[in-house]
């Protein structure tokens, strides 16, 4: 495997080696000095065209443990600004001797494009509403690490699943180790066609909560619509929400999680956050 573009296109094995071999990487994050030499001489370039926290800090953090030297790059600040197109500004970036991009984009396929212009790795960061390959990968990690095996799991992903990366690359590969998808949202929501998606639906969160291993909670991507899909926000926290009091009503060994970033008081409450139950931190921390 050259690149990583899509969790659709991994097998059952290569999923299970990506996860072994983040095992031994954690272990690695715990030393002392927290480095080993697997990429040296190296390098590791960023293609970022839209705003990220934690999937930038976390691929530059992986790298410098790695011992990959880092090309850093803004596209605000790069000549992308003065017109350049992405297939000038990628062969610039791959002249400089690159041999992993690490690309994310608002338009679908971006990434699967790049890798088909370089002779570099090609890593996709979150590419448009398609897919956030890495995102899903820490997941199971974070679900492994806390209730074991997916095998058989019960995950519910909530929210705005229609504009969501996340959720479909999570779809994918929760269903790829063994766990059951059941998609919680109202109608408008949800893709218009899910053909093909291993997943259940339900549009009552309050009958599904008692149920699960794992509610998985997603942001509002308003920069994504273009209409309202929702009477209101408060309306939809009502019904949608993870309050404290709908926590209560969730099995003792069951985990809530976000991708991040939160709006506190819409998908999630503010207190729900900081659970001990709330694996939020842990998934940044796995990243
Ligand atoms: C997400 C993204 O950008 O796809 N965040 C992330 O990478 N952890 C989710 C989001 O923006 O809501």
């Amino acid at each position: 495997m050259k690149h990583l573009l899509a969790v659709a296109d991994l097998t059952r094995d290569e999923g299970d080696h990506l996860l072994g071999l983040t095992d031994a990487f954690a272990e690695v994050g715990r030393r002392r000095v927290p480095k080993v030499p697997a990429l040296q001489g190296r390098t590791v370039s960023w293609l970022f065209y839209e705003d990220s926290t934690r999937t930038r800090l976390s691929f530059e953090q992986a790298a410098k443990r790695l011992s990959a030297d880092t090309l850093n790059f803004s596209v605000s600040s790069s000549s992308v600004s003065k017109g350049e197109s992405l297939r000038d500004t990628v062969q610039t970036i791959e002249a400089m001797g690159v041999d992993a991009i690490v690309v994310r984009h608002k338009s679908s396929g971006v990434p699967a494009q790049v890798a088909r212009w370089v002779d570099a790795a090609v890593v996709n960061a979150g590419d448009g509403w398609h897919e956030h390959p890495t995102q899903a990968l820490l997941d199971c990690y974070t679900i492994r690490a806390h209730l074991g095996d997916l095998e058989g799991m019960r995950i519910a992903i909530v929210g705005d699943i229609a504009h969501s990366r996340v959720a479909r690359s999570d779809v994918w590969a929760f269903s790829l180790l063994g766990a059951e998808v059941t998609l919680v949202a109202p109608p408008t929501l949800l893709p218009p066609n899910l053909d093909g998606w291993p997943v259940r639906v339900s549009h009552d969160l309050d009958a599904v909560l008692g149920d699960l291993d794992v509610v998985y909670l997603l942001r509002m991507q308003r920069e994504r619509m273009t209409e309202a899909l929702v009477p209101s926000l408060r309306e939809y926290t009502a019904r949608y929400g993870l309050t404290a009091r709908r926590v209560d009503t969730m099995g003792d060994k069951s985990l809530v999680m976000h991708p991040g970033p939160m709006n506190r008081g819409v998908e999630i409450a503010a207190d729900v956050a900081e659970l001990p139950r709330s694996a939020v931190i842990d998934q940044v921390r796995n990243g």
